[in-house]
């Protein structure tokens, strides 16, 4: 597999070919020289903000609702001069009167290769939502921005906006570069926005985030180590449904499967017996094993297939929605294809699945890019297939663990969280990799309140706190909206979810 995407590389560097993303968001091959390519789709490039904050100032946002009382930047931040690779992001702050004094907490998708924009600021927990026909934007009551000032990044470069002028980025994309650029768009971020230096600053983020949040931790503290004046007023990061390992994501899955009765007891045994765990995709044994890929086929082509594995117990759309109007996932190689489609990573179901995409057009209308400074020449897509195809295989999986032993002694407030009705990356895998880290137990397993309900369960262990949050999808602000904001607001202040006390 890995060979096949090094030999697509090679093949391209020497036909000196040039990706682009055309209107369906599909990969295609365009055959003019890359270095000419490459000036030719900047050449008609909008803006990159330039003049600190003030230049990214949304000041019309079409369609935005009346009465909306806080400030919203959008634009670029340069991550690499020489290359010109630019990360586009949206600000929102806080909509509080004592903005200037709350947390700033940047918000990152999955994927890899899905728009924390398009996602996570539009369908999650962002201030505005698209309304059911798409003509414009409604207000939603759950936004993580009444808590703190929110800042959505699309990143890597090729997600969303975001894009670089050297088209070799575009080859092969890493945990490590992305870290980096990440990094970069920190630094960057505060030079547009110096008077956020000294507010607390956390990362949050969902899925493949899993990799990219502690792996920014982790440059973050590095970088604070360093001699240097400026030090990032970093506290720490709370991640959702985050790929972590691929041993104890896959079997964890496969556990979640049979006890969650999806699957037959034999495809059951035959995974088991078969699948090599640690090597394979999330979600996915087909690499490896004939025998394990069989069973898996039959797993989530057969005997799941009419279920939304995002959410086991939420609405599915069948017959399946029309692939017009949703996005959909092309593959390089079709083998390829399927097994990505499955990783499920890079697509979002939807709390109604059936429902039309109204976020598409919304971010490709060309008054839309102009009020958020983006480039008129890229069309946006949900989640890049680029960055899917070409993420190096072995970063895929890695495991993140290592990266958790170095963050758990720096003193930072690590929050795992864990919507506990997704079949992508599920409760019962998180759990048995929080089991590996072997960390002592603070505070034992309780039901916590939310609304005089059970929200979940959380465990409170040294440096980490888990949370479950029941009957909550992949995605969890969008699925449990009300739970998902008590658990941030309680994360920025550092306390333990409030349990059910009948004594006060
Ligand atoms: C597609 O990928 C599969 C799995 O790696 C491989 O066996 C097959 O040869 C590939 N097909 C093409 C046309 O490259
Ligand atoms: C990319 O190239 C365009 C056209 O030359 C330029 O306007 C833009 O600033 C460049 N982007 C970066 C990040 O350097
Ligand atoms: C799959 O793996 C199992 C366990 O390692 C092994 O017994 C079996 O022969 C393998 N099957 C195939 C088709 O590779
Ligand atoms: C699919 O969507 C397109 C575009 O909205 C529409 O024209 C077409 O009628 C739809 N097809 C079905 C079967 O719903
Ligand atoms: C928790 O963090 C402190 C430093 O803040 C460190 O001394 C301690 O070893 C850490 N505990 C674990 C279990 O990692
Ligand atoms: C549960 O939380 C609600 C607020 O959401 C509170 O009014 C109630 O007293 C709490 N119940 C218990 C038993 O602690």
């Amino acid at each position: 597999m890995y060979q096949l995407l090094l030999l697509l590389l090679e093949m391209m560097m020497r036909m000196r070919m040039m990706m682009v993303i055309n209107m369906c968001g599909m990969l295609v091959f365009s055959s003019a020289g890359g270095a000419a390519a490459a000036a030719a789709a900047a050449a008609a490039a909008g803006a990159q903000g330039g003049g600190g904050g003030v230049a990214d100032l949304v000041t019309s946002l079409p369609g935005q609702p009346a009465g909306v009382e806080f400030k919203q930047y959008a634009g670029y931040v340069t991550v690499s001069e020489a290359h010109g690779r630019a990360l586009f992001y949206w600000f929102v702050e806080a909509d509080h009167k004592d903005a200037a004094s709350l947390p700033v907490a940047l918000w990152f998708n999955g994927g890899p290769g899905c728009s924390s924009v398009g996602a996570g600021f539009l369908q999650e927990l962002g201030p505005f939502f698209p309304n059911a026909d798409g003509t414009g934007l409604i207000r939603n009551k759950q936004s993580w921005n009444k808590y703190a000032n929110i800042v959505f990044v699309e990143s890597p470069t090729a997600v969303g906006y975001s894009y670089s002028n050297t088209s070799s980025d575009y080859e092969l994309f890493t945990d490590k570069l992305t870290a980096e650029d990440n990094l970069a768009f920190i630094l960057g971020w505060y030079v547009k926005f110096p008077e956020y230096k000294t507010n607390e600053f956390y990362l949050t983020g969902e899925s493949f985030a899993g990799h990219y949040l502690p792996e920014l931790a982790q440059q973050i503290v590095l970088y604070n180590e360093k001699p240097g004046d400026f030090k990032i007023n970093f506290k720490g990061f709370a991640v959702g449904n985050a790929a972590t390992d691929a041993y104890y994501d896959n079997l964890g899955a496969t556990n979640f499967y049979y006890y969650h009765s999806l699957i037959s007891d034999q495809t059951y045994a035959t995974l088991i017996e078969n699948c090599d765990f640690a090597q394979d995709l999330p979600v996915d044994y087909s690499l490896h094993n004939a025998t394990c890929n069989e069973a898996a086929n039959y797993a989530l082509d057969v005997e799941m297939n009419e279920i939304n594995i995002y959410n086991i117990y939420g609405l599915n759309c069948n017959p399946p929605a029309n692939t017009t109007t949703r996005p959909t996932f092309t593959k390089v190689n079709q083998t390829f294809q399927k097994s990505f489609v499955r990783v499920g990573m890079i697509q979002l179901a939807g709390v109604n699945p059936c429902a039309p995409d109204n976020v598409t057009p919304y971010l490709n209308t060309p008054a839309v890019k102009a009020a958020l400074h983006a480039r008129q020449d890229i069309q946006w897509v949900e989640c890049s297939n680029i960055v899917s195809n070409f993420y190096s295989l072995p970063d895929y999986t890695r495991s993140i663990l290592p990266v958790y032993q170095f963050l758990l002694t720096k003193g930072i407030r690590i929050w795992v969280y864990s919507g506990d009705v997704d079949g992508i990356v599920p409760t019962t895998g998180t759990r048995y990799w929080l089991a590996e880290l072997n960390l002592p137990i603070q505070t034992a397993w309780y039901p916590w309140n939310h609304s005089s309900q059970v929200g979940g369960w959380s465990q409170v262990y040294e440096n980490l706190t888990f949370v479950t949050v029941r009957d909550a999808g992949h995605e969890v602000p969008q699925y449990q909206p009300g739970r998902a904001l008590q658990l941030f607001k309680y994360f920025l202040k550092g306390q333990s979810l409030p349990g059910f006390d009948y004594n006060n």
